[in-house]
């Protein structure tokens, strides 16, 4: 059996490996404004009292993850989006010692985290979570946070060229020890990393990439790909490819999505409370990031204005507004379309949160989703 279908035999205590079909996270809320780039009012504070109070109401619920942004810089805007933000790893740590079931990620920037210090700070937290902890792999797009560093942003594909080699080196720390590795990028001399991680043999990994060769990246190095879809359609063809380029390196790889979740008794309410999360939009912040990830040309065209809005509301992930009942039939069609899983933005995270558990959960229960 190849090695990386026996690492997931081996994880089945993980929460991302449990039985159901429709796994459910949290993302975004160690940011200020979470994944609502909008000035429509909210109790939501990047805060750790905050954060705890939403990651212990998500593990009495049983949700399996929380996600952060790794974020070190705003986008500016009214609300200086995101500027507000809490580092990933002491974030991930602290939640850690005080929640019992849920997964806390860490989202890593390859360049600003050399692999030793991510492979150490990583085993660390899956102890203190006793094997709750995974990471996100990030390679940096936004320019301005990377040349805070010091560091000049490489283009595209050359990031992930070294976030496997980024990837391969904290793999081995976390698996062998006195080792040497020589690459392109890292030298390690006589590596060695103790406790190992709870995880055998290591954490779980997960990456967004949506290019081609981020897919590839998520294909040949990780265990799960955040896809990024706008139907259900394209959500079944993303999600075959992704499947599909794994094979192609003799592995397993599991996908998951995101996207923005809002849930009232009636339609009419729901959209009600979208279109004001809309219409309050923070549109300076939402163009400088449509700017950097190339989508914006000078003016808003009609196209561009219909994506930002789905932009505000989620950072172009899927949008599901509607009814406990119409949510679920979209939860439905996700996990028939291969999503296994779903990181989701509520606008307001703390206050919304109940609702879904009450109102939603038995519905994915009933719906076979959930066990
Ligand atoms: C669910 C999800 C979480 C992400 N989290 C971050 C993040 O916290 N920080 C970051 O710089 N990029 C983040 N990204 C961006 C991805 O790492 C990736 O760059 C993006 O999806 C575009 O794919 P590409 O790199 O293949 O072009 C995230 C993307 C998604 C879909």
């Amino acid at each position: 059996m190849h090695p990386d279908t026996l690492a997931q035999l081996r994880r089945d205590s993980v929460p991302l490996f449990n039985a159901n079909r429709m796994k459910i996270g949290i993302f975004g809320c160690n940011v200020s404004n979470g994944g609502t780039i909008s000035k429509a009012p909210t109790s939501h504070r990047p805060t750790f009292a905050h954060n705890l109070l939403i990651a212990q109401t998500a593990d009495r619920l049983g949700l399996e993850f929380l996600v952060p942004f790794g974020r070190w810089k705003s986008f500016g805007g009214e609300t200086e989006y995101n500027g507000d933000c809490m580092e990933v790893y002491t974030w991930a740590a602290a939640l850690a010692a005080r929640t019992e079931k849920i997964m806390l990620f860490a989202t890593s920037h390859v360049s600003t985290m050399h692999p030793i210090l991510a492979a150490k700070q990583g085993a660390t937290i899956d102890h203190i979570s006793n094997g709750r902890w995974g990471l996100n792999v990030v390679c940096g797009w936004y320019a301005a946070e990377m040349e805070m560093f010091g560091e000049r942003q490489s283009p595209h594909d050359e990031r992930y060229a070294r976030a496997g080699e980024w990837v391969e080196v904290v793999k081995r720390l976390w698996c062998e020890n006195h080792f040497d590795h020589v690459g392109e990028h890292y030298r390690v001399t006589d590596g060695y990393l103790e406790p190992k991680p709870v995880q055998q043999p290591y954490p779980v990994i997960v990456n967004a990439g949506v290019s081609a060769a981020g897919r590839d990246f998520s294909a040949r190095h990780v265990d799960f790909n955040f896809i990024t879809m706008d139907s259900v359609e394209s959500a079944a063809s993303i999600a075959a490819d992704v499947r599909q380029r794994a094979h192609g390196y003799h592995r397993e790889i599991g996908v998951l999505g995101y996207g923005f979740i809002l849930v009232r008794d009636t339609e009419c309410e729901a959209r009600a409370a979208f279109n004001a999360i809309i219409e309050a939009g923070d549109w300076g912040a939402a163009r400088n990031i449509m700017r950097v990830l190339g989508m914006e040309s000078d003016s808003f065209n009609a196209q561009i204005e219909q994506f930002a809005r789905r932009f505000v509301a989620g950072w172009g992930g899927y949008l599901m507004v509607g009814t406990p009942e119409s949510v679920t039939a979209q939860f439905v069609a996700l996990a028939r379309a291969g999503v296994e899983g779903m990181a989701l933005v509520w606008q307001d995270y703390a206050q919304e949160l109940p609702y879904f558990g009450e109102r939603v959960l038995p519905l994915m229960r009933q719906a076979g989703l959930r066990i």
